[in-house]
């Protein structure tokens, strides 16, 4: 259970960079949760708030715990973001998708003016990779696009639920786990993903982080990236 301890810690430490009127990102993941849940308990003592989820998850435990909600229709500039990773290497690139939110996560995230993850401590990790990559496809040309990346060497599988049947996203895709071993080079990867016709997002998010905050044991680490979203 230290790693709940270390979730717990760092979603609360997140908290600091949530200002009174925010619109505010809501993540997906148990993290990104810990930190919905304490926002929910800062609103008790009079934080105004509104939030955007990332996914249907984080909306219904949102609406549960009366978060306001708002959607990117109201509002396109987020002021501050507060997620999840499975992976962070030491230039703040990350690996997401962990729970298939990816794709809501990515779009909320490059809406944001600070985004703010948070992690416990086995999310660290020098070189991307350990964690399988997750692809969102549309399900017209998955066979297709594993096929591919498949041919630049990760093993891919089809993400499932227990009953067999494919993983379905919130937005109706499918979800390849590509495991490519480490990821030298995330940038010229993640082009080379974007860049097959079928994958709708993948889950590099290079560039786009500005803050990761690290429980590890009874700390919380903060790590800065400084350019260009400071
Ligand atoms: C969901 C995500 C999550 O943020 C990621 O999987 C981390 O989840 P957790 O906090 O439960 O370890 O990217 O798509």
């Amino acid at each position: 259970m230290a790693n709940d301890q270390e979730k717990e810690a760092a979603a609360r430490a997140s908290l600091r960079f949530v200002n009174d009127g925010d619109i505010v990102g809501l993540g997906s993941g148990s993290t990104a949760e810990c930190a919905i849940r304490l926002l929910g308990e800062r609103l008790k003592s009079g934080l105004r708030i509104r939030g955007i989820p990332t996914s249907v998850r984080s909306k219904e435990l949102a609406a549960s715990l009366g978060i306001p909600l708002t959607t990117l229709d109201d509002y396109q500039q987020i002021d501050v973001t507060i997620d999840g990773a499975d992976e962070f290497d030491p230039e703040l690139r990350l690996i997401k998708g962990g729970g298939g939110a990816l794709l809501r996560e990515k779009i909320i995230a490059s809406a944001s003016k600070k985004v703010v993850i948070v992690a416990d401590s086995s999310k660290q990790v020098q070189v991307l990779g350990k964690f399988p990559m997750p692809v969102e496809v549309i399900p017209f040309a998955q066979a297709l696009i594993a096929n591919k990346i498949t041919a630049l060497g990760a093993s891919v599988t089809l993400r499932q639920y227990v009953d067999e049947n494919p993983f379905v996203t919130d937005d109706g895709h499918r979800i390849l786990d590509c495991r490519f071993g480490q990821i030298p080079d995330p940038p010229t990867l993640a082009h080379t993903l974007s860049d097959m016709p079928g994958v709708v997002e993948h889950g590099l998010f290079i560039n786009m982080v500005n803050v990761v905050l690290m429980g590890k044991g009874d700390e919380v680490m903060e790590f800065r990236r400084l350019k260009p979203r400071d």
